[in-house]
Order: C-alpha cells, then sequence, then structure tokens
C-alpha cells in the first residue's frame, strides 16, 4: 500500500473532480416512446455495456438482476418501469387505467422487498391518477414521466447534498472504510455514502478509501473500486473478514456506508455485512456513519425487525464464475441485507443535514420540519 503522489493527484482531481468519467447508471432516452437506459452493472468491471428496457418486465428484470441497484437508482427505475408499462392504456377510460396502474405499480414492487425507495417512488408516480383534476389518461401518463423526470433530477441533487453536508466527516489523510456500493452507480449521480467522498476530493482533501469486496455479488470489488478509481481516488479493496484487524491496525477513522431502508428509531438495513461492520466498528470506537436520502426511511415501521429482508439463490453463494465450489449436499444461506441496531449508528447524512445521535425523535423532527 504505497502512498499517491498528493501532486499529481491534485492536478488530476482539478480536472475531474467528480463522476463525469462514469457511464451514467440509468437515463430516459427520447420522448413519450423512447425507453430507459441502464448501464447492466452485471458485467462491470470488465465490459461497459448499456441495456434498454421498453417495458414493465425488462425494468422487473433488471432490478431483480441487479443490472441496475442501489436503493436510489432503483427507485428511479420503478418509476420509469410504471410509466413504460402503462404507456400501452393512454388513451384507456380513467377508471381502466388507474387500475393497471395499481396493477403496474405492484408487479414492480415484488422485484425487490428491502429498499423501500422503490415503494416510495411508484407511490409518488401512482398518486398522480388519484388527483381530482387528473384529466384524461393520456395526460395523466405525460405527468407521469414527468414526474418519473423530475424523482430522476431530485435525486443527483439530493445525493449531491448529502455529499456537501458529510465531507467535513472525512478524516484528512486518513482512512475511510465502505461497504457494498453506495456510490454514483447507486443513484442517478454521487450515490450516498461515496458522495461524501466525492466532495471531499472536490476540496482537494487527502484521504484514502478502504473498500469491502462484499460477498457474494462484490459489489465493493467490482464496483466501488470501479468507479473510485475513475474518479482519481486512491482506493483498496479487502475480504470484509481483513475489515476488523484493518481497524485494529489504527488505518481507519471513518466507517460510511449506504442503507435500503430506516425504519422509524434508526435501525438501518443496509448490505449484509454491514451489521458486523458497525459491530467492529463500535469495539474499536471508530465512528460509524450511514449515508441516506429521506426516501430511503420507512416511519411506518417502527424497528428494524420488521423490515422485510430479501433472501436471493444459492448458486449466488456456492458459485464463482459459474463453477460450484460449495460440496455436494451442503445448502448456502444468502440474505441480501441485515439490519444495523440504531445503537451502532453514530449519525446519518441526508440531505437535510447530519442527524446525530440517532433517536426517534430526531428522526421524526426532520419529517415534521420539510413535511
Ligand atoms: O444488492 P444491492 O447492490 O442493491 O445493495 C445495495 C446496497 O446495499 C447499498 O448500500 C444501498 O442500496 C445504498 S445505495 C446508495
Amino acid at each position: 500500500m504505497t502512498d499517491p503522489d498528493p501532486a499529481a493527484a491534485a492536478s488530476e482531481r482539478s480536472r475531474s473532480p467528480t463522476t463525469n468519467s462514469l457511464p451514467r447508471t440509468l437515463e430516459w432516452i427520447g420522448g413519450s416512446d423512447g425507453c430507459l437506459r441502464l448501464l447492466d452493472q452485471t458485467l462491470l468491471p470488465d465490459r461497459v455495456e448499456m441495456r434498454d428496457c421498453s417495458t414493465a418486465e425488462d425494468v422487473w428484470e433488471a432490478i431483480r438482476v441487479l443490472c441496475v441497484r442501489g436503493a436510489p437508482a432503483i427507485g428511479v427505475a420503478a418509476a420509469y418501469g410504471l410509466c413504460l408499462g402503462t404507456r400501452p392504456f393512454r388513451g384507456k377510460p380513467t377508471d381502466a387505467f388507474s387500475a393497471k396502474v395499481a396493477e403496474v405499480g405492484e408487479y414492480l414492487c415484488s422485484s425487490r422487498p428491502t429498499a423501500v425507495n422503490l415503494s416510495w417512488a411508484v407511490r409518488r408516480i401512482s398518486r398522480l391518477t388519484l388527483a381530482e383534476n387528473a384529466g384524461d389518461s393520456g395526460a395523466v401518463w405525460e405527468a407521469m414521466l414527468s414526474e418519473s423526470h423530475a424523482i430522476a433530477r431530485e435525486d443527483a441533487e439530493t445525493c449531491r447534498r448529502i455529499g456537501e453536508h458529510g465531507a467535513r466527516l472525512i478524516p484528512e489523510g486518513g482512512g475511510v472504510l465502505t461497504h457494498c456500493n453506495a456510490g454514483a452507480l447507486a443513484a442517478v449521480a454521487h450515490g450516498t455514502a461515496l458522495s461524501l467522498m466525492y466532495a471531499a476530493h472536490a476540496q482537494l482533501r487527502r484521504f484514502r478509501v478502504f473498500a469491502n469486496e462484499t460477498r457474494p455479488l462484490l459489489q465493493g470489488a467490482r464496483l466501488t473500486a470501479f468507479e473510485l478509481a475513475a474518479a482519481g481516488i486512491d482506493v483498496t479493496v479487502l475480504c470484509e473478514g481483513a475489515a476488523a484487524s484493518l481497524m485494529r491496525s489504527g488505518a481507519i477513522q471513518l466507517v460510511v456506508v449506504g442503507a435500503d431502508r430506516i425504519a422509524a428509531n434508526g435501525d438501518v438495513a443496509n448490505k449484509v455485512g454491514t451489521y458486523p461492520l458497525a459491530l467492529a466498528a463500535q469495539a474499536h470506537e471508530i465512528p460509524f456513519y450511514v449515508a441516506a436520502p429521506r426516501s430511503t426511511f420507512d416511519l411506518s415501521l417502527p424497528t428494524g425487525d420488521q423490515i422485510p429482508i430479501e433472501e436471493r439463490a444459492d448458486d449466488e453463494v456456492s458459485t464463482i464464475g459459474g463453477k460450484r465450489f460449495v460440496a455436494a449436499g451442503a445448502r448456502c444461506y444468502n440474505p441480501a441485507f441485515d439490519v444495523t441496531p440504531a445503537r451502532l449508528v453514530t449519525g446519518i447524512v441526508t440531505e437535510s443535514g447530519i442527524l446525530e445521535p440517532v433517536t426517534p425523535e430526531k428522526i421524526a423532527d426532520i419529517f415534521a420540519a420539510r413535511g
């Protein structure tokens, strides 16, 4: 682990301070007859290929197989998916159209259960069908597409603000540990946890990032390392089993991760492996922050015990590159997420500021203050 040349790094940063060199995670191409274009994250970092979705089924499948992934990005994808799935019903009577919106919305929500941004976005788009003066279904559909564009625009701005608020947490000359991928690839731009790093990097601050590889689908090794390296940020990948001893070595001054759903009491669901990281951070007295937009909070759930945890197929654990290595006869346990209790979370960085300490009252306040 050698230090980068600070002068070369600073000049590189002034040319490319953010994630401009990355292909876009997702974007709508064209007008009303357009499609949703996704960067296929299952192929990264080997191949940079785009995948076009023209139906709700295309979007459902892309979310399910993690072609598009990360809580904010799947929310935006689902909003566009709802437009695609109801597009053939433009011009039908409003009752029939509204029923179709509800059906397609429910279908899209069944793709992955944990990240609440998905159902949040579907609800926000579906609400347009309920407006009293909604007009004919063609006009409602156009409004749904405009609202999807608004969600996409807001996501980029929200993530930028998360970075702006949280950049001061990045330790000057220190080490930051992260898990999974909560970066530009998990959102329209910037990401959440990695947005802090992009903002600090743009301020020409010096720090080193350690990225857990994130078994079984390797989002840390494949995606976080890819996007941080592309932005010129010093990144080192480790197996998550090495995280506790790295903390003990003194190399880490901050742990920051994203979230898929945050309950009313501040319990946080995120990629499996986050909970042990929080326990290790507490044992080593290292601050453990979560970075997430307000759309990731689910105040209808009192605690993390009620958060649905997605279980994925055995073969994600038992195979690598298509080859099975787990002994025949053994089963696999493959929860995609775990829940970190609020008491282990030092603070939550949102677009409204840093919420610290994490208490139900403080969480309720940020929603009461901004509606
Ligand atoms: O299974 P994934 O890759 O969708 O899991 C993603 C995560 O757990 C992220 O940390 C979370 O969605 C936050 S992304 C800003």
